[in-house]
């Protein structure tokens, strides 16, 4: 059994204390609630103060990007380690904003993710096709590429040290969520492309979560899919009700 992991990217939104009120909100909502990663990526300048509001919390903390060098003359850029001491445990690597708008590519994705896994961080690795790319049908092709290159000589036994987050990058921020078929016929996709390069019992230990428009009301179908293992939330996830209610449903779907 994957855990699940449901992680918030505020992107560029909130300031110190509008994130203080918002973590307040969401350490009240689910401080009770175990087996499921919860993970934070609010901006930089807030991670090391929010480090410690989630100290001894079951929320974990993220940053949204880093730099693939541990240090040197890259202004305005932060590393690894300065991630790992502000009390970063995951980092974004590729998120699709990066790729389209900051000349990110699949070589600076794989650097990001060596410098992430050697310095102790978990790198939740963003892939997918826009929406030309969808309808040329060259949908597979290009996350398999994305995987390639991002993945790299990775040591297997690394393979499950990586979250993998599929974002279709028409259905981020556009309210247009993909089908939970669309959803899993990717995730399968992935999860089939992993246990080629790296062996089944490896491929099934990666947790892939899905990202792009996700909510309370269409979380439910998504986390029924058989490789989808969690979600990377935008929106959403600068509000505490509709974080915690997509956090509650994908822990107990029951409910
Ligand atoms: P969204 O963003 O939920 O606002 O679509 C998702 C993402 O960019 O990770």
């Amino acid at each position: 059994m994957r855990k699940p992991i449901i992680a918030g990217n505020w992107k560029m939104h909130k300031t110190i204390e509008e994130g203080e009120k918002l973590v307040n909100l969401l350490k009240r909502q689910l401080y009770d609630l175990e087996d499921i990663d919860i993970v934070l990526c609010p901006p930089f300048t807030h991670l090391a103060y929010i480090a410690d509001m989630l100290e001894s919390s079951n929320i974990l903390l993220g940053a949204q990007d880093m730099h693939w060098e541990d240090e040197g003359a890259y202004t305005g850029e932060i590393s690894a380690p300065m991630l790992k001491s502000a009390g970063c445990k995951f980092v974004l690597i590729g998120h699709s904003e990066r790729r389209q708008l900051f000349g990110e590519t699949n070589e600076t994705v794989h650097k990001k993710l060596t410098s992430a896994l050697n310095n102790g961080l978990t790198p939740i690795v963003c892939i997918g096709e826009n929406l030309k790319q969808r309808e040329e049908g060259v949908t597979f092709a290009l996350v398999s590429e994305q995987l390639e290159l991002a993945l790299k000589a990775l040591q297997p036994e690394r393979l499950k040290e990586i979250i993998i987050a599929y974002e279709p990058v028409w259905a981020i921020g556009s309210g247009k969520v993909a089908s939970s078929e669309q959803a899993q016929e990717v995730h399968r996709y992935i999860r089939d492309w992993l246990s080629k390069n790296y062996g089944l019992s490896l491929a099934q230990e990666v947790r892939i979560q899905y990202g792009g428009s996700v909510k309370p009301d269409n979380i439910a179908g998504l986390i029924a899919q058989a490789d989808v293992d969690g979600a990377l939330v935008g929106g959403s996830s600068l509000d505490a009700d509709s974080f915690c209610a997509i956090v509650k449903i994908v822990r107990d779907p029951t409910s």
